[in-house]
């Protein structure tokens, strides 16, 4: 690990308690070089600072120095002003306040079902029994697509993230022509027979006047079924696993369900789903005294943002009812998370429901560890919990 003023790090030897790791490069070495991910900002104003310039530090996915063309990348993550914007206005209506009102009650039915897997009274893997599948079915109810199709869509998503951690163009190429050929015929699908789901949505919208093309509709298809799951599996891991092993906070929770939201915030602040995401700088600059060049890849690591004193007193104790909690499980600036709205429905809903059903959930074992293999998501290792109704 780094040495105070030492620059280098290298995030293959992070090892198992990735937040201590966190923790140490922050108070250290806050701006770091890694092969791996080129320089990494640890400090939550740096964090902030990166991620509000967008004219700096760009959004586009490189690979070797070239831009990916504009039909391989996810809209609207990978694009940046102007077009960002015209994307997003574009989908925000898809998680207003209203949509996800209406789509409450299908959420809690889905919930209630796939948390049956959980509640037997046995020991139970929460991940693969529950964590896993539950969050693509839920974009799945969203757009209106089979949700047998979840470990498809999952094993497709991680095709995509491999080829992304390793930069392989080919690779990647080959993950978007196979997402195209799973979401092209759902398309026509609903073209010819449109349904109230999302991807009927999307066929109606216009862009300037003009209806999405099929490759912006695929782009966005894939970006949601890609970036709606795998940090919402690694959120409810991260939950379930801090109230199984501190009963005394779930029973506060079960006798007082309003506190459910702002505790879900600050368990996430506290271990947080997201390890960083990544920018390209657009021409030579410096972040505290470290030159960057144009070319090179930016880190912003959330989670260690996210427990930085300088922001959050007591940072690495997990306080309920925390205010203000300005976190950034959900980013920070223009590229912060559309799905948000969702993804905090979905977790108050499942943990709602959790504790109703229980008369109390504890570890069959050991408390989990972050898989090391996992980025930039930070995966809990499946562990196994017990269910007393
Ligand atoms: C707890 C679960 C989630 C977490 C922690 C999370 C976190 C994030 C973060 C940190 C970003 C910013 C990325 C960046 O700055 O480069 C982001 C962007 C995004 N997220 Fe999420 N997300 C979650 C769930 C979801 C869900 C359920 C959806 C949709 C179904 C979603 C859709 C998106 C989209 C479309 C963007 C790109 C926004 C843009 O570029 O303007 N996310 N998410």
């Amino acid at each position: 690990m780094a040495e105070a003023g030492e620059a280098y790090w290298n995030p293959a030897e992070m090892g198992e308690d990735r937040i201590a790791a966190f923790d140490e490069m922050r108070s250290k070495c806050p701006v770091a070089y890694s092969d791996r991910l080129g320089w990494s900002v640890f400090r939550y104003k740096d964090v902030v600072a990166v991620a509000a310039d967008p004219a700096t530090f760009s959004n586009v996915r490189v690979n070797h120095g070239e831009s990916a063309p504009a039909a391989m990348r996810g809209i609207p993550l990978e694009f940046d002003p102007p077009e960002h914007a015209r994307y997003r206005r574009l989908l925000m209506p898809l998680f207003s306040a209203g949509r996800m009102k209406a789509f409450a009650p299908r959420l809690r039915a889905l919930a209630e079902k796939d948390l049956k897997a959980l509640t037997t009274g046995d020991p139970v893997a929460v991940i693969a029994s529950f964590a896993d599948p539950f969050p693509v079915r839920v974009i799945c109810e969203l757009l209106g697509w089979p949700h047998d199709d979840w470990r498809f869509i999952k094993r497709m998503s991680e095709d995509v993230r491999i080829a992304m951690a390793e930069r392989d163009a080919n690779r990647m190429a080959a993950a978007h022509r196979a997402w195209a050929d799973y979401i092209l015929p759902v398309i026509a699908t609903r073209r010819a027979k449109p349904a109230d789901d999302a991807t009927s949505w999307l066929l109606d919208q216009q862009l300037d006047g003009q209806p999405l093309s099929e490759t912006e509709m695929v782009s966005i298809l894939r970006l949601l079924l890609v970036a709606g799951h795998g940090t919402t599996t690694a959120s409810l891991g991260i939950i379930i696993a801090y109230l199984a092993a501190n009963p005394d906070r779930q029973e506060m929770l079960r006798s007082n369900p309003d506190a459910i939201p702002s505790a879900i915030e600050e368990m996430l602040r506290w271990s947080s789903p997201l390890a960083g995401m990544q920018r390209t700088a657009t021409s030579d600059t410096e972040i505290d005294g470290n030159a960057v060049t144009k070319g090179d890849r930016v880190a912003l690591m959330f989670a260690a943002a996210n427990r930085d004193p300088e922001v959050f007193p007591d940072a690495d104790q997990c306080v309920f009812g925390r205010s203000p909690n300005r976190h950034l499980v959900f980013g920070s600036g223009i590229h912060s998370c559309l799905g948000s709205p969702l993804a905090r429905l979905e977790l108050k809903i499942v943990l709602t429901e959790l504790l109703a059903a229980s008369r109390r959930f504890e570890l069959a074992g050991t408390v989990p560890a972050v898989d090391p293999a996992s980025w930039p998501t930070n995966d809990l290792q499946d562990y196994s919990i017990i269910v007393t109704r």
